[in-house]
């Protein structure tokens, strides 16, 4: 019989050797297997006579032994390697922090969009949008303001040069426009809010020549000034988060409503300190009306069949008004002191689920 301390170390380094699970299993069964030589040499046991074979049985054994628990040993090292290769391919890094938390701030127009979008998306509202750069039909003659029309120098409209056709591009002095091509593009019903950048060419204390509207929308064939009012008053209870906003709504003219008004709602000014909600006091907070038919009609949709209400308010206003800034021109100094004080968590996204504001 050949040596079996040398088989067995030739075996043992073997199964030390084996780089994988395949390799390992060629190795046992080259030595345990049916046709294995420590199994070949287990058959011939039965040549020798009765002591030696139980003293060779014993080596035999123990060689049978250590090989096998060495193959399963090395067996589990492996599968935990190749597990461990795995994990570490397929590795991320969850521990990596998020954006620094102390240092971007939301810029509270941002923020009021933001808002004011989580609170007409829930009454079904979708957003529109429309050219900051328009032209004079949509800005001005389709909303019912023809060209010697006073409301026109009311506007401090900023012109472009003359374009090819001979006109002259403007800069939108509203966001009333995007109700003209929302009209000519969307078939009623439709219900929406139109967020955006507006120019006037004026600028002193309460004005800059770029400032923020959003724009309300909503026709269909049954909506009346009732339902303005409602959509109206629930929009302010939700974006000041006062349970109790007393409404008034003025007689006013704008020439693309018909009725129009002027919101106000309530508030008080006790020692210096405004505060919106029930109070001895009253604030202007935005214009709306039932649609002219004349602005219907232009846009395309037939004012005997259709009807609704739009509304316009200006962003930076009702900001200042929620979060106490006093000075409109300080929104566009990019000061960044004032923005730290005055910004937003760009994480902390306002819903009227969890609340708009922190
Ligand atoms: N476009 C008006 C403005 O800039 C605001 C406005 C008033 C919009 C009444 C409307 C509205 O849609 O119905 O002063």
């Amino acid at each position: 019989m050949e040596n079996l301390d040398e088989l067995r170390e030739e075996l043992l380094s073997a199964v030390a050797a084996a780089d994988s699970v395949d390799a390992l299993e060629s190795i046992r069964v080259s030595a345990l297997g049916r046709k294995g030589r420590v199994t070949e040499l287990m058959k011939g046991l039965g040549k020798l006579d009765a002591d030696e074979r139980r003293v060779a049985g014993q080596s035999l054994n123990a060689v049978k032994t250590a090989v096998s628990d060495a193959i399963d040993a090395r067996q589990g090292g492996l599968a935990d390697a190749a597990l461990e290769s795995e994990l570490a391919a397929e590795r991320v890094d969850i521990t990596l922090p998020v954006r620094s938390e102390s240092e971007g701030r939301l810029h509270p127009i941002s923020q009021t969009f933001d808002e004011i979008i989580a609170i007409f998306g829930e009454m079904g509202f979708s957003v529109a949008e429309g050219p900051d750069i328009e032209d004079d039909f949509h800005n001005f003659t389709a909303l019912n303001i023809p060209p010697e029309h006073p409301a026109r120098q009311m506007h401090d409209t900023f012109y472009l040069p003359e374009g090819p056709d001979g006109e002259r591009p403007v800069l939108r002095t509203h966001t009333s426009p995007v109700q003209v091509r929302t009209m000519q593009t969307v078939t009623p019903p439709l219900r929406i809010i139109a967020p955006g950048r507006t120019y006037r060419c004026d600028s002193d204390m309460t004005h800059t020549p770029m400032f923020h509207q959003v724009e309300g929308l909503v026709i269909d064939k049954t909506s009346h000034m009732g339902h303005l009012k409602g959509c109206l008053i629930e929009f302010c209870r939700a974006y000041f988060e006062v349970p109790d906003v007393p409404a008034r709504f003025r007689p006013s003219y704008f020439p693309f409503t018909e009725p129009s008004a002027e919101m106000d709602i309530g508030c008080s000014r006790s020692g210096g300190e405004l505060k919106i909600g029930a109070g001895d006091d009253w604030l202007e907070i935005l214009g709306c009306g039932m649609v002219h038919p004349k602005v219907l009609a232009a846009c395309g949709i037939d004012p005997n069949e259709y009807q609704g209400f739009a509304f316009g308010m200006g962003i930076e206003r009702i900001a200042m008004l929620k979060y106490g800034i006093p000075d409109l021109r300080t929104f566009f100094d990019a000061d960044m002191r004032w923005l730290r004080h005055y910004g937003f968590v760009p994480l902390e996204v306002p819903t009227l689920l969890r609340g708009l504001t922190p």
